[in-house]
């Protein structure tokens, strides 16, 4: 009996010692502890020993059951511990999972469009502040104190001398305040306006306003540059048509309109930009002599451009950040 002992005590040991996987040492615990095994199989053994046999094997048998306990337990807990130092093992039969990242808003891809049209034939891009004084938005650009085309722009007022810009237009201002000509920039903003929102306005929509200013700047180059670019955006066959109309800012002033014809709907004609040539007032405002330079300006509505280019008809649906929307571009 002594002998069987000592050589389960052997065996186990050294079954033991060969133990890296957690697999190894289940087959150990079956081996030697579970109810069919080695450790169990001694005890049957022990209890049908004459009693005064059992007297010298039990303190030698509990010996080796709290042994072999013992060790089972220490690798077993050393094991769980290195597997647990291990968890970043990769599992490569994983699916992936998809990194979900933002796109580019369709806003701003229609912008970066029409920025490197411009860009393309020789504009510079500029930026100005959304919060603006009334000087800049208006008065600078011949809108004098109560004169009724301020009521053209509905607008969000800060105090008596500050406001949100209702236009890129004051731009214009900063820009010939800084620059001698001749300038040729295009300003890309967001501009705000106090109106009743619906499926045409918004109270906060973008522009890029244009200004060219030099000796003999002409209308008809004003002209031939908007058609240009209108149709580098949307194609050569593009319809099109100016029509006369009123700034404080320019004179004389137009409008352009392009041909909608939204796919099972009635064409209309849509209104992108206002422009003329830089009224002469507002050359003496910024300190540029009417009388040896010309300029033109424009502004462009860019949410305009955008429902035409993809065949959107509710302006709120560039604002509403719907995932649903957004992903299609
Ligand atoms: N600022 C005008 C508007 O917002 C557009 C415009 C810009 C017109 C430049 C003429 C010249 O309606």
């Amino acid at each position: 009996m002594i002998a069987k002992i000592a050589d389960v005590e052997k065996n186990f040991k050294s079954d033991l010692k060969k133990v890296s996987q957690p697999n190894e040492l289940e087959e150990i615990r079956i081996k030697y502890l579970s109810r069919k095994g080695l450790l169990t199989q001694l005890f049957e053994e022990f209890k049908s020993l004459p009693r005064e046999e059992k007297h010298k094997y039990g303190q030698s048998i509990n010996e080796l059951k709290e042994l072999l306990l013992k060790s089972y337990d220490e690798i077993k807990s050393k094991l769980e511990s290195s597997q647990a130092k291990n968890e970043t093992v990769i599992d490569y039969t994983l699916p992936e999972r998809k990194k979900q990242i933002g796109s580019k808003h369709i806003l701003i891809q229609t912008l970066d469009e029409i920025k490197s049209i411009f860009k393309g034939i020789g504009f510079s891009v500029y930026e100005g502040p959304e919060l603006e004084s009334d000087y800049n938005n208006f008065e600078a650009l011949n809108f004098p104190g109560d004169h009724p085309a301020r009521d053209m722009q509905d607008t969000f007022f800060i105090n008596e001398s500050f406001l949100l810009r209702t236009h890129t237009s004051p731009v214009q201002i900063r820009v010939m305040q800084q620059l001698k000509p001749p300038i040729r920039v295009i300003v890309p903003g967001k501009v705000y306006r106090n109106e009743a929102i619906s499926a045409k306005s918004y109270c906060l929509f973008h522009q890029v306003e244009g200004l060219y200013v030099d000796t003999d700047v002409t209308f008809t180059e004003l002209k031939g540059t908007l058609v240009s670019f209108a149709k580098q955006l949307y194609g050569s066959d593009l319809k099109y048509r100016f029509r006369a109309s009123f700034f404080p800012f320019t004179e004389p002033s137009a409008e352009m309109d392009i041909w909608w014809q939204p796919a099972g709907k009635e064409g209309r004609w849509l209104e992108i930009l206002g422009c003329g040539m830089v009224d002469p007032n507002v050359l003496k405002n910024v300190g540029i002599d009417p009388e040896k330079y010309t300029g033109y300006a424009f502004g462009m509505g860019v949410e305009r451009m955008a429902l035409r280019k993809y065949g959107i008809d509710d302006i709120r649906i560039f604002f509403d950040n719907d995932k649903r929307f957004l992903t299609q571009f």
